[in-house]
């Protein structure tokens, strides 16, 4: 793991802040009720779009098969970036909302029948909150965490135990915060449709969170990573990471030829499709006999028309990737724990800090993942 902010500053202790609440009942009587809070950060509306603040509200707590995670680390997504933007924002109900799907923690209670988890088991939540194996159903993909359910910046989340999966062992919090999502969307794109083998060349868009977990994940597989940035210094880290060769997409704008010579002509067997409008038509240009192109991302906007016959003549497939289910999640971590896999934190914030996290990504100066610390 990387971090170019290491200061672990003064971690405030757990906010247990109590509260005396006194209502008087007529002359003679009084009642008092102690309420427990916790900090968590809430959209709310701004002039455009939304932004976050910090509430105090009161502790959760847990009911039937529930379980209480005291949060320890958080991680952004571009998608977290663009809710508060007011492309995203449009006509959406997120005010009151907890920000961000992905987070890790420690349970520190259990509710009436579950089963799963116990006090002290490391955790981190699963992107869809009900989205359990399968395709998912409308209702499960409407389980978005940091969108429709609540997210993870919050120092107490209460979640169904089938809403979380337990981290492997090697990694921090910091580290395990940042799969669900974007972690979870390359395996899907690479292993489950994609069917990665060693030896195929894979074409990563940028050096974002998805891409560089798709760097990560080619390396382990024996595959051929080949990447694109609009900045040197990260190809020349993602040249230290693994990768084969790197395209920068911004001094060239036919990177696509470029990828193809580094793999000898052949093409790429594998790409992650981030960058949507600006890179799919490329992609799908040096895609490779029986290859196949995930589509994830929309970072230069959605709508490209998909040329089925391109695809059809060299017999490829195109899937649509939405993140993963928590059968998905239970696998990668099987290959995270097998090898020793550790993501790419690029800098931590602490939990005040959030709202400077969000500028950060903003910046786009950043590689793999920015994480905020609880
Ligand atoms: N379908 C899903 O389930 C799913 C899941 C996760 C993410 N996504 C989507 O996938 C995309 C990436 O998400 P992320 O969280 O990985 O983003 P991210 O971490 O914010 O990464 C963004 C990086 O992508 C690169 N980039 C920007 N514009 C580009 C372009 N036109 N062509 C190539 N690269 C470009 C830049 O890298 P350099 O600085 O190296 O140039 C930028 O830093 C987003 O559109 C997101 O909404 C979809």
């Amino acid at each position: 793991m990387t971090s170019r902010h290491d200061g672990r500053a003064q971690h405030p202790a757990f906010a247990r802040i109590m509260f005396v609440v006194a209502l008087a009942l007529g002359a003679s009587s009084a009642f008092a009720r102690d309420v427990e809070t916790i900090r968590q950060y809430q959209f709310e509306r701004a002039a455009s779009g939304y932004r976050i603040v910090l509430k105090e509200v009161p502790r959760p707590v847990t009911g039937v098969g529930e379980v209480l995670v005291r949060v320890r680390a958080a991680s952004l997504n571009r998608r977290d970036l663009n809710m508060l933007r007011t492309d995203y924002a449009e006509n959406s109900g997120y005010a009151g909302g907890i920000p961000l799907s992905d987070g890790a923690g420690e349970v520190i209670a259990v509710g009436e029948g579950v089963t799963a988890f116990k006090v002290g088991d490391r955790v981190a939540g699963v992107f869809f909150e009900q989205w359990i194996a399968g395709a998912g159903s409308e209702e499960a993909l409407l389980s978005d965490r940091g969108g429709n359910a609540g997210g993870m910046l919050s120092e107490v989340i209460v979640t169904h135990e089938t809403g979380l999966v337990p981290i492997p062992a090697h990694l921090s919090y910091e580290e395990a915060a940042t799969l669900p999502c974007a972690a979870l969307t390359a395996w899907v794109g690479l292993f489950k449709r994609g069917h990665i083998a060693p030896g195929q060349y894979v074409l990563l868009e940028g050096t974002g969170g998805v891409s560089v977990f798709g760097l990560i994940f080619s390396s382990v597989a024996g595959a051929k990573p080949i990447i694109t940035s609009s900045r040197d210094s990260n190809l020349q880290r993602a040249l230290e990471m693994g990768a084969i060769g790197t395209a920068n997409y911004r001094s060239n704008p036919d990177w696509h030829l470029k990828v193809k010579e580094i793999s000898g002509g052949h093409g790429v067997d594998q790409v992650l499709d981030v960058g949507g409008r600006d890179t799919l038509d490329k992609a799908l240009q040096i895609l490779a006999y029986g290859g196949h192109i995930a589509l994830i991302g929309g970072l230069s906007g959605y709508g490209s028309e998909l040329p089925t016959d391109a695809i059809m003549w060299i017999n490829a497939t195109a899937s649509g990737v939405y993140v993963g289910s928590r059968e998905d999640f239970m696998a990668m971590n099987a290959l995270i724990s097998e090898h020793k896999i550790r993501p790419l934190i690029d800098r931590v914030f602490e939990f005040e800090q959030a709202p400077d996290a969000f500028e950060y990504m903003a910046s786009g100066d950043f590689m793999g993942k920015i994480v905020i610390r609880l």
